[in-house]
């Protein structure tokens, strides 16, 4: 008799957003005509840059023509797109990152999952409270936690308070954890992490040979120059960091699919016996294995993002987004509303009004309002009592949500 994976079991019924999904779905299927305006899970809602869709138009022509035909591409990427990211993105701002280090993917939420399979099962784990899910969720599916407790927390797990009190950065925990999930700026809280924050967190890893999984997604939305842009930033960062970047938020490639993320060749962990194991061979082994890499047309198109013109039109759409994040700060705490992030990220964290859960005040402004948003307490224990509001919608979405939820909840 064929059996399963036992520890899927002591998942929580619904990933967020899909629970959110349905929430949705099920109201209006009862409310047909209600106007919902969503603003819950982080999805782009504007077109791709045309430098963007011009380069995957001429990948298409080339897929037509013999001579530039490409089949299996390098499952790590094409060279010249490596070689792009590791110019703008790493040594222009001043981080030893070579192009070899960067593998390119279908997306940064698949790769923090897939990373788990080049790690051992005994690791001690920390993640962030509130966090995103796919970290906490890929550690149970992989068999690293215990049972959930009534509030959600997973046996095993380190859990670390971000709080208004920390200003919604993680305290370096006082005892050893092996693997470290940090994101900044930070999803849910669209709060960041100075450079001194990021490294005391290098100077930890280094002392105590963790790794820190460094998911900087949101990395473009930064607009205050003190704030850095990647972990490589900081000096050691190589050897004790990975990080995940994705073209879905600056480059609108959440439909199109592609990421990267660095492994530096002097990144290594331990083997049962003791010895030194470089994590980027691991990592290209697990790749070349399980993965035949992203699609030539679309890496065409992520190469683009780095072309003048690309540079010039994914800034625009950042803008944008940052104008409608300021929207809906300005106008929440204009009602009364506390309100936290949406300066350097495209989320706004809002602690609920009236004292109201999570959850609660979800259905309330589902109901009321007819806006979706995000129930803070989906993020974690921690969240209780928070909501996140999204950035990514249109002009018009964003005002019309903003009148309807100050209408209703000034306090
Ligand atoms: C979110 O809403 O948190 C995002 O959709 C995360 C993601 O990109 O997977």
């Amino acid at each position: 008799m064929a059996t399963i994976n036992d520890h899927y079991l002591k998942l929580k019924a619904g990933y967020l957003f899909p629970e959110i999904a349905r929430r949705v779905s099920a109201f209006a299927a009862e409310h047909p005509d209600a106007p919902i305006i969503r603003l819950g899970i982080g999805d782009v809602t504007e077109p791709l840059p045309q430098a963007c869709r011009s380069a995957m138009i001429r990948a298409v022509e080339d897929m037509g023509d013999r001579a530039h035909f490409k089949g299996y591409g390098p499952e790590q990427g094409y060279d010249w797109l490596r070689g792009a990211i590791a110019t703008h993105d790493f040594q222009s701002r001043g981080c030893p990152i070579e192009a070899s280090e960067i593998f390119i993917s279908d997306g940064s939420k698949c790769d923090t999952g897939n990373l788990l399979d080049i790690f051992g099962n005994h690791n001690v784990i920390a993640v962030t409270d509130p966090v995103y899910p796919v970290y906490v969720d890929t550690n149970v599916m992989a068999g690293h936690t215990g049972e959930a407790n009534e509030k959600g927390e997973y046996g095993g797990l380190v859990y670390l308070p971000i709080t208004a009190e920390n200003q919604f950065t993680a305290q370096i925990p006082s005892q050893k954890v092996d693997l470290i999930y940090l994101c900044f700026p930070n999803n849910p809280t669209g709060a960041t992490a100075t450079k001194a924050h990021l490294t005391a967190w290098v100077d930890y890893a280094k002392a105590n040979g963790s790794i820190i999984f460094f998911d900087a997604a949101y990395e473009a939305f930064i607009t205050d120059p003190s704030v850095p842009h990647s972990i490589y930033q900081i000096e050691g960062a190589r050897d004790c960091a990975i990080e995940f970047r994705s073209f879905s938020k600056n480059a609108g490639f959440t439909g199109t699919r592609c990421a990267f993320t660095v492994v530096p060749k002097t990144l290594t962990a331990k083997a049962a016996d003791g010895s030194d194991v470089e994590l980027w061979k691991l990592w290209n082994r697990r790749q070349s294995t399980k993965f035949n890499g992203v699609s030539y047309i679309v890496q065409r198109g992520a190469e683009a993002v780095y072309s003048p013109e690309g540079q010039a039109q994914t800034k625009a759409l950042v803008d944008f987004y940052m104008e409608n994040a300021k929207i809906i700060r300005e106008q929440l705490a204009a009602a009364g509303i506390q309100v936290y992030g949406g300066t350097n990220a495209p989320y706004v964290w809002v602690k609920t009004p009236n004292n109201l859960s999570s959850w609660d005040f979800f259905d309330k402004l589902l109901n009321v309002c007819n806006v979706v948003g995000t129930p803070g307490s989906g993020f974690g224990a921690a969240g209780e009592g928070y909501f996140r509001i999204s950035a990514f919608n249109s002009r018009e979405n964003v005002n019309e949500a903003m009148r309807r939820i100050t209408e209703s909840f000034k306090v």
